[in-house]
């Protein structure tokens, strides 16, 4: 959106629903509204300009607008990011895109230290078992792509974390004494195997593209370790990162610039409240 067309844009809506706020709009514009040092955890996915059908925002503009853009947005973030916040950006290249989210990184390196970098794993096969989700791809020259990036990023690479908030049981128990740790716990590490529910159609999946599934969200607020932190996703879609922080007593803010996905976000939110999984 230019300065011309922010101008130009409908009045912003605002909704509140828990612990949780929901803004209708332009991101950047409501960013750039936003108090600095405000927010304690960024997570995020952004359209990944490889020309998903989002309902309202065409998913495909020339590479360089594309990262422009993102560095205005990465920008605003970097502002409204308190000085020991974690921004984790969630994003995939594609077949014909490969390059896109190394690039992107690189763009941002200008703005903050990459501190982790995550692969989340959705499918994977362990010896002659596989677990998650399988999408064939029909193609002699690619694999089937079973992971995306969460690039973790930081003001200055310093952020201590929870890891062990985060963390997972030893498998082997005698590890716990023999490697001095006071409890069942060690760090997950950097490539989190979260798979996506099985749903039967479209509709199941609100009829959105690209949704992350809860686990994620909740694992990067759970890594940052911030009691009662606030949270903002600037491309909330189906409100996935405010129901993960909503599940964890936190804050949050959500922006979208799509009526219906900001319908399907505050109704997905009135369900967690009201006991009504999905
Ligand atoms: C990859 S999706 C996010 C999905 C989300 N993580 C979820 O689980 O539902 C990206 C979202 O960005 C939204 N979007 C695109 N341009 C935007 C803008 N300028 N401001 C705010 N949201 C925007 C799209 O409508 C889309 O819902």
């Amino acid at each position: 959106m230019t300065e011309a067309d922010s101008a130009r844009a409908p009045r912003l809506r605002r909704y509140r629903i828990g612990l949780q706020e929901i803004v209708r709009g332009d991101c950047l514009r409501v960013l750039k509204r936003m108090q600095e040092h405000s927010v304690d955890v960024v997570v995020t996915s952004p359209p990944y300009n490889i020309g998903l059908s989002y309902r309202s925002y065409p998913d495909r503009r020339a590479e360089e607008d594309y990262l422009d853009w993102m560095v205005a947005i990465g920008t605003q973030l970097r502002r409204v990011l308190k000085p020991d916040g974690s921004f984790f950006l969630n994003i995939s290249g594609s077949s014909a895109q490969p390059w896109l989210p190394f690039e992107l990184a690189v763009r941002l390196r200008a703005l903050f230290v990459l501190q982790n970098h995550i692969s989340w794993v959705k499918s994977i096969s362990v010896g002659v078992d596989s677990f998650g989700h399988f999408k064939p791809m029909n193609s002699q020259r690619y694999l089937h792509r079973g992971h995306e990036h969460v690039f973790h990023f930081t003001c200055d690479g310093t952020v201590q974390l929870d890891r062990l908030g985060a963390g997972v049981p030893y498998k082997d128990k005698s590890n716990i004494a023999r490697r001095g740790h006071s409890q069942d716990r060690r760090c997950r590490g950097d490539a989190w195997f979260i798979p996506y529910q099985t749903v039967r159609g479209r509709a199941e999946k609100f009829d959105h593209p690209g949704t992350f599934p809860v686990a994620l969200p909740e694992q990067c607020i759970l890594l940052h370790g911030r009691e009662q932190a606030h949270v903002l996703d600037p491309f909330m879609g189906t409100g996935t990162t405010l129901l993960a922080a909503q599940n964890l007593g936190c804050t949050g803010v959500g922006i979208d610039i799509d009526a219906d996905y900001v319908a399907v976000a505050r109704a997905r939110l009135r369900d967690a409240m009201a006991g009504r999984s999905e």
